[in-house]
């Protein structure tokens, strides 16, 4: 009990208040400590969406959106390999509405994905799962951060009233494209980074 009133604390600390509701599968494996988790975890989806923001504003500052278009395909996927690397966990974003074909939300993953969904900012903050999979070898520890939309930038190429011109733009590199019509507030996405258990033991 006090281990669980202690790691309670940090996260409110963290104002992270929805890790607390936070388990596992049927089975009940060991513990996760949150606050390691996140002390590893938030860093790496910070810098990833800082950096991608900065470039996403540079290209639309500078080009215009079509020309955004190709710097988010290229330059997200390369910030996510290189974040890999440097961490070395898994970085990626998912998404339900996504625009990216490998995006989507892994079926094992739908109700932490749901519950973000459900409640995207916690405190201002967005919202964390924090959760443990698999065993032995396979085990790992997985870290889910909300991606709020934000008017700006993101409803240029994300909103409810997309140029059309740019719009057919971006079907035309994503046919099938389901990432628009999202107001702020709306859950966008989210960063998962996924460590091997290992790591925190
Ligand atoms: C210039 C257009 C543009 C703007 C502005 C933009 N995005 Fe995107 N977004 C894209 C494209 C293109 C992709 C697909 C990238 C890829 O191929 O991985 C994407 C993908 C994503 C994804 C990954 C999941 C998916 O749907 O494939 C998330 C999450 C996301 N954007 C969030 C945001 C947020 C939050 C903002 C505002 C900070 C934003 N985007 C601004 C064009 C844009």
């Amino acid at each position: 009990m006090n281990r669980i009133a202690k790691t309670n604390m940090l996260i409110a600390a963290a104002s992270l208040p929805l890790l607390a509701s936070c388990g596992g599968g049927a089975s009940e494996p060991e513990p996760v400590d949150e606050a390691a988790v996140t002390a590893r975890s938030a860093p790496v989806a910070q810098e990833f969406q800082q950096k991608l923001k900065t470039q996403l504003v540079a290209a639309l500052t500078n080009g215009g959106p079509d020309s955004a278009v190709s710097v988010c395909s290229q330059v997200a996927p390369a910030i996510a390999a290189a974040a890999s690397g440097e961490s070395g966990a898994e970085v990626s974003r998912i998404a339900r509405k996504h625009r990216n074909p490998g995006a989507g939300v892994p079926a094992a993953m739908g109700s932490h994905y749901d519950a973000l969904a459900a409640q995207p900012l916690s405190d201002g903050k967005p919202a964390v799962r924090i959760w443990r999979s698999g065993e032995d070898d396979d085990a790992r520890i997985h870290y889910l951060s909300a991606i709020p939309m934000q008017d700006q930038p993101c409803s240029v190429c994300h909103g409810t009233a997309v140029d059309p011109a740019l719009k057919q733009h971006i079907e035309s590199l994503y046919p099938g494209d389901l990432a628009t019509g999202f107001k702020p507030g709306d859950l966008r996405g989210a960063m998962l980074i996924s460590w091997q258990a290992d790591i925190f033991q």
